[in-house]
């Protein structure tokens, strides 16, 4: 294989380098020769390891791993149960709990490492691998905040390195087939978008749990403080660990979080998005008595119903109101779609809807079941045949970790890195409008006492957005959601 600048890593590179020449004066025999059809020589694999093993690591880092086609040599997990399947697959890879450790230990053997813990970690893991050269591959949302995500979209140019964001409908051909309608003047100018979905489905607008639980014995302190990272400190909680970590702000980002970089994923790409200007929001209220709804600042919301706005660009040539609704609150059909279709996907739990003064086009998650409405025309679906020139279509989620191992090999800059469907430059900016959202739901929850005990929520305000400094402009207590501090131990950069 043809190794490129910043391919692997600079030491393995060095040695690659040596045997490649030392190989060139040997020459003698083809690779092919050497190991007939479909080999793989040592020197065209990658070295992976992974932070976050069990939940969707597990599939992470196995269709990174493509059936033998590269190496794991490291897995890093707090949690030895959930890291079992990995270590059992992979019991020559060393196996870590702290990825700090990991990362400085073999910074010499990682090529490229797949994130896949809680949202609160992805930052300072992602940035943390990438100073030491390593392609990373990072689970949506990017980030946990949107200062973290810019830092992370700054970080991948400058340490040139090639990265990827888990939202695999980015590789889904639907999507193309969405851009393609859109390209073609099928829609025309968009000036409203729906995006909804029917998360959060784990318990989310409930109290701050007050009793404190033994911790499961296959865990112990140190593996806790490391689940922690770099939040702050709680004691464990199995509310936070596993999976339910999403519903509260010190690790997840709630229903928004969860979807909102598979959804809005489609409008972003397709009407090519920038920083939106302005953000507001709604959140339902939880009542355990009466007339006095339940505060939990810890806690996201049950639902919430968010409006960003987003200003004319050269290729959609008008203001957008762009609609965010979850926790099942969907929005109504527009006129062009039948009464008794469903909306975005079967069962309309999720989904897209841009309406354009020519027409209007719809899609599920990962931009599935796109549908093309135009007045007095029958429905238009994604022909069977439709090619959308995605590679990897044959390897699973759409080949989205495949494509990211492939260009990792081709190197930083290389036309597999500039194709890529979700590399940080593009998945960047687009978590950062998704965690728009979560900073106007945190600064709608802000309250002080007020007169007769009652609580004045002092942010319940439009927030305007100057995203090329990121900075609320009219409200200064919200930009204190725009980053977070770190514990002890654990930086950013
Ligand atoms: N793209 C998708 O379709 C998809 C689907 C599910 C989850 N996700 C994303 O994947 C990430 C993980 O979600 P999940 O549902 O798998 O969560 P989970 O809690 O089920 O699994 C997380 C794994 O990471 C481990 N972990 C936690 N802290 C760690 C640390 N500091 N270092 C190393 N390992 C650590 C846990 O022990 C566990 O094995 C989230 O960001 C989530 O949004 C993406």
């Amino acid at each position: 294989m043809n190794k490129k600048k910043n391919s692997v890593h600079p030491s393995r590179r060095g040695f690659m380098k040596s045997t490649a020449s030392a190989a060139a004066g040997f020459m003698i025999v083809p690779r092919h020769v050497l190991g007939g059809k479909g080999f793989i020589a040592p020197s065209d694999k990658l070295n992976i390891a992974c932070i976050g093993a069990g939940g969707k690591g597990w599939s992470d880092i196995r269709n990174a791993y493509a059936d033998g086609e590269n190496n794991v040599v490291a897995i890093c997990d707090i949690d030895t149960k959930l890291a079992k399947n990995a270590m059992e697959k992979w019991p020559k890879a060393k196996f870590y709990k702290d990825f700090r450790i990991m990362l400085s230990e073999m910074k010499d053997e990682i090529d490229a490492v797949t994130i896949s813990g809680p949202d609160h970690m992805h930052g300072v893991a992602a940035m943390s691998a990438m100073r030491e050269g390593m392609h990373v591959y990072v689970q949506k949302p990017l980030t946990h905040n949107i200062y973290e995500a810019r830092q992370l979209t700054e970080g991948a140019r400058k340490h040139k390195v090639v990265s990827q964001m888990g939202n695999q409908g980015a590789s889904n051909p639907a999507q193309q087939q969405l851009v393609d309608w859109y390209n073609a003047g099928e829609i025309g100018t968009v000036n409203e978008v729906h995006v909804w979905t029917n998360r959060p489905v784990w318990p989310q607008g409930i109290p701050f749990p007050s009793e404190k639980p033994e911790m499961p014995t296959h865990l112990n302190k140190e593996d806790w403080d490391l689940f922690i990272g770099p939040a702050e400190y709680m004691d464990y909680h199995p509310l936070f660990h596993p999976f339910k970590w999403r519903g509260w702000w010190n690790f997840g980002t709630g229903a928004l979080g969860d979807m909102g970089c598979h959804l809005i994923d489609s409008p972003f790409r397709i009407l090519e998005l920038g920083y939106p200007t302005e953000v507001e929001c709604s959140v339902g209220q939880v009542f355990t008595r009466d007339w006095v709804p339940e505060f939990i600042p810890e806690g996201c919301p049950p639902s919430a119903s968010v409006q960003l706005k987003f200003g004319a660009t050269e290729k959609n040539p008008s203001d957008i109101k762009f609609n965010w609704s979850d926790g099942g609150i969907r929005p109504f059909h527009p006129d062009l779609i039948p009464a008794d279709h469903f909306i975005g996907e079967e069962g309309s739990g999720n989904g897209v809807i841009m309406i354009g003064d020519k027409g209007v086009m719809s899609c599920g998650t990962y931009g599935r079941v796109p549908r093309l409405y135009k007045k007095g025309q029958e429905m238009v679906e994604m022909p069977d045949d439709y090619e959308a020139g995605i590679p990897y279509q044959d390897k699973p989620e759409s080949g989205h970790q495949y494509a990211w191992t492939k260009a990792c090999k081709e190197g930083f800059g290389s036309k597999a890195h500039q194709s890529l469907t979700s590399s940080f430059d593009y998945s960047g900016p687009m978590t950062e409008t998704v965690l728009m959202g979560n900073l106007a739901i945190r600064s709608y929850a802000l309250a002080k006492e007020g007169e007769s005990g009652r609580r004045d929520f002092f942010g319940r305000k439009k927030l305007i957005w100057d995203g090329d400094n990121m900075k609320v402009t009219n409200f200064e207590e919200a930009n204190q959601f725009v980053g977070r501090p770190y514990r002890d131990g654990w930086k950013l950069i």
